[in-house]
Parts: structure tokens; C-alpha cells; sequence
């Protein structure tokens, strides 16, 4: 399988000829350049309800038929908008053909485009083979990633760099540490002006603590 970067917080899990869609924002993302429609997509996991993370999601999941699963009320609101949904919450694992995905606690906040409640934000660990993948969302640094490190053992960690509203670079290179991960692909970062982060800083950063950071350009792949 292989981790996809399409850009800011969305990545395509490539999967035994099918790929897997996280928070797919892409026509609205100045630095994207996908084409779902060429892609088998089954799958569409979103962290909370934020139009940078919701993305392209409904349609998405009206052309392809695909199962979105989110937090109840924005798997909720993406059934009202006629996508096919599936309701979960923090705690909860969810088995799929293909592997299994927990989600597990963000520390953000969470409305929908229109402004709608969005329910609780949330962060998913995804385990797939042999891997396991933590894909932070919009989170803070929490001490909830000692507790992520401790019962899922991630392997490797998406985690926003961008600050503002997310981590920054600092508290980044502190979650990775808590995580106990091997590597780590900056997310969330240089989308729009506002988030601007230096990724070379936290890749020296990372370095002297010997974790590794995989920064992929839009497109870009990593094979695991
Ligand atoms: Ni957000
Ligand atoms: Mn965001």
C-alpha cells in the first residue's frame, strides 16, 4: 500500500487497487491536484466538519457511491446533502474490508460550512496489514498522544505543522516524541498564508531526535 499526499490535510490510502480518502479537500485547495474521478474510491474518512477538511467529500461520495464515516452529527449532515454516511464517535473502532480505523480525541472545534453544529473534531488511528497510521486532524498538542503512543502503537504520524489553528512546528516536534513513531508527514502547512511553516526547520528538528520526517509534495507517495 502507499500514503498519498494530495495536499494540506487530505491523503489517498492506496489500498489493493482502491484508495481510501481522508478529509479530501481539493477543489477548493490551492495546492491540490487530484482527480477522484480516476481513482476507485469505497472509502472517505473526514476528522471534523471544517470546509478544509470536509472538502469534496459529499460529492465525492454521490458520484462514487462511496461511505463517508464521520462524528454522528457531520455524518448526519452529509446524509441530508444526499451522501451516503456512516455515524461514529470517539471510542469507537470501526471494521472495514480493507482494515480497521479508531477514532480517537481532537482538540479542536468542528461546524460545517453553513455553520451547523458539527459535532465533537476527532483524529483517526488506521490500521491497515502491519501498519498503523495517526492522522491528527486539526488537534493541539494533547497529552492525549501519550495515551494514542500506549494503546494503538502507531507507526507513523500526519500531523499539522501550520500553527494558528493547529499545532506549530514546536509542539509538532513534541507530539512526535510523545507518539514514539518512526516517521512523520507534515500536514496542514503552507495552504494558505496564515499557516506558512518552514518544514526544513521541522525536519532538522525531528532529525536530532532521530525520528524521521517524510515531507511529500503534492502527488507525492510513501510506500509501506
Ligand atoms: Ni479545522
Ligand atoms: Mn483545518
Amino acid at each position: 500500500m502507499n500514503i498519498e499526499y494530495i495536499a494540506h490535510s487530505a491523503f489517498a490510502l492506496n489500498v489493493d487497487g482502491r484508495s481510501i480518502l481522508i478529509d479530501p479537500f481539493i477543489s477548493s485547495n490551492p495546492l491540490a491536484d487530484y482527480d477522484w474521478h480516476n481513482h476507485n474510491i469505497r472509502d472517505i474518512l473526514l476528522t471534523h466538519a471544517h470546509g478544509d477538511h470536509l472538502g469534496d467529500a459529499i460529492e465525492i461520495s454521490i458520484t462514487k457511491h462511496a461511505l463517508i464515516t464521520a462524528v454522528f452529527e457531520l455524518a448526519n449532515y452529509c446524509s441530508e446533502k444526499g451522501a451516503k454516511s456512516k455515524g461514529v464517535n470517539l471510542g469507537g473502532r470501526i471494521q472495514f474490508d480493507w482494515g480497521d480505523v479508531w477514532y480517537v480525541p481532537a482538540f479542536h472545534s468542528s461546524s460545517t460550512p453553513d455553520g451547523k453544529y458539527g459535532g465533537v473534531a476527532a483524529g483517526l488511528v488506521i490500521r491497515v496489514g502491519d501498519v498503523k497510521i495517526y492522522h491528527a486532524g486539526d488537534t493541539s498538542l494533547s497529552n492525549e498522544m501519550k495515551l494514542i503512543k500506549e494503546i494503538y502503537k502507531p507507526d507513523i504520524a500526519l500531523l499539522p505543522i501550520g500553527g494558528c489553528f493547529t499545532m506549530g512546528i514546536e509542539e509538532a516536534v513534541i507530539a512526535s516524541q510523545m507518539l514514539g513513531v518512526k516517521q512523520v508527514i507534515p500536514m496542514h502547512y503552507n495552504t494558505f498564508p496564515a499557516i506558512n511553516a518552514d518544514v526544513n526547520l521541522f525536519k532538522y528538528k525531528l532529525e536530532t531526535l532521530g525520528i524521521e520526517a517524510v515531507i511529500l509534495k503534492p502527488g507525492e507517495k510513501l510506500e509501506i
